[in-house]
């Protein structure tokens, strides 16, 4: 028996959760959402979907409320742009936005997140 708990340990698990319906996605127009406890920002381009962290790494801006240009959203804060594709911020190089994995089924959009 070791003296630690192995429990402490273990690697967070990740989870999926249904974020809304495809149809539910206009192009150029974010959607923000709840994947568990984690708010995510959602991105439709034609059958493309997106998820990224909601909250702007700069102070917080709301990014699922920003402008849309192709696959890049503004912050509706103080304007730095996010590649939703890539994560990349496109005004401040060393900064991203986490990605999340997405999937459909059924019409619906369902995002993966780390629980722990
Ligand atoms: S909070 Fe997003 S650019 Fe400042």
């Amino acid at each position: 028996m070791n003296w630690w708990n192995d429990d402490e340990f273990d690697e967070p698990s990740e989870q999926s959760f249904k974020v809304c319906q495809v149809d539910q996605l206009k192009e150029g127009r974010g959607r923000i959402s709840f994947a568990g406890t984690t708010r995510v920002a959602v991105f439709r381009i034609g059958d493309e979907i997106f998820a990224i962290q909601n909250a702007c790494p700069h102070a917080g801006g709301s990014l699922g409320v920003g402008p849309v240009s192709g696959e890049v959203v503004a912050c509706p804060r103080h304007d730095w742009r996010f590649n939703f594709r890539t994560g990349a911020c496109l005004d401040q190089g060393m900064y991203s936005v986490r990605r999340f994995p997405v999937e459909v089924r059924e019409g619906a959009v369902f995002v993966t997140v780390k629980t722990s």
